[in-house]
């Protein structure tokens, strides 16, 4: 298929109001001059950003993705407005305060499989009958290098990501010639999404491997232009890769030893280190 399928396209964007998402609803209304819906939970935050984009191929949604309920309103509300989208990027997602299992309270486990995985399912099933007025019907999920090879502290977040790229590529090979179905999985990213952990992250050893957040979302709609069906992007996430396909046992207690190493107090709480 040509590049140009993805111009003038309606699309609908989950974690509009943040980071990756917001570059996101920016590239395809400008780059791609496509009619944009974003989704998100503040509604304050939502409004900002439809005002500054001052846009009328803009608008918003409120609803919180990891309530099956709100995709089953998001859908007759689509059915309302007559919005029909070719393509959605499941990209709204958490990062929990990185803790041992042992720390981590049980309700962090559900609420971050809710958000980050089970939104995507809800999505799909969903959200079918609107996507099937399209052409050129195209689901992309944002998963996560954590996916691909696993961290400590990280178990809520790495077991709700892994299972995001699984169901995706088993419905990306279900859906093949019908639907164009995508994982992404991005390295660290400079974001808001660390705004959980006790210290920022733009320095040290995630500072540094960190992606800036205009340059992993070219990468991201360069992808999806071109539909790739997975894509991974950002060096710390190739290196993961890698690592975790050659020595699946040695790569986790090499990237543990790395982060033990790395003096960052974000990761005291998994190795119990006291100040
Ligand atoms: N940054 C990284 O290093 C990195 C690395 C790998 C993968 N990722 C993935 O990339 C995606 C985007 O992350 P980001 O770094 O751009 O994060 P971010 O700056 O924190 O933005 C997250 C977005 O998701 C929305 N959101 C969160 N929970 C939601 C919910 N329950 N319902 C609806 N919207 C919700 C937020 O909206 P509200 O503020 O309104 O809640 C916000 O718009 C996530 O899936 C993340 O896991 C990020």
């Amino acid at each position: 298929m040509s590049k140009k399928w993805i111009f003038e396209k309606n699309v609908i964007i989950t974690g509009a109001s943040s980071g990756i998402g917001k570059e996101l609803v920016k590239t395809f209304l400008t780059k791609y001059n496509c009619r944009v819906l974003g989704v998100s939970r503040d509604q304050t935050k939502a409004k900002a950003f439809s005002e500054e984009l001052a846009s009328d191929s803009y608008s918003y949604y409120c609803f919180d993705v990891g309530v099956e309920d709100n995709w089953r309103n998001f859908a007759d509300y689509l059915t309302k407005i007559a919005f029909f989208p070719d393509l959605i990027i499941n990209n709204a997602g958490v990062l929990p305060k990185f803790r041992s299992v042992d720390n981590t309270p049980i309700e962090v486990f559900a609420e971050t499989m809710q958000i980050d995985f089970w939104s995507a399912v809800y999505c799909v099933k969903y959200l079918d009958e609107a996507l099937s007025h399209s052409k050129t019907p195209s689901i992309v999920n944002v998963s996560s290098s954590s996916a691909l090879a696993n961290l400590v502290g990280t178990a809520p977040y790495t077991s709700a990501k892994t299972a995001l790229r699984a169901f995706t590529e088993c419905y990306a090979t279900e859906q093949k010639g019908k639907k164009y179905v995508a994982v992404v999985c991005p390295g660290f990213t400079k974001t808001e999404i660390f705004r959980n952990q006790s210290q920022r992250i733009d320095s040290g050893v995630i500072g540094k491997v960190s992606t800036p957040v205009h340059k992993m979302t070219r990468k991201i709609v360069k992808g999806i232009v071109k539909r790739k069906m997975r894509m991974i992007f950002g060096k710390d996430a190739k290196i993961m890769n890698l690592f975790y396909k050659f020595m699946p046992k040695k790569s986790a207690t090499l990237f543990s030893f790395v982060m033990r190493k790395s003096s960052l107090s974000i990761f005291n709480e998994i190795f119990e280190i006291k100040e």
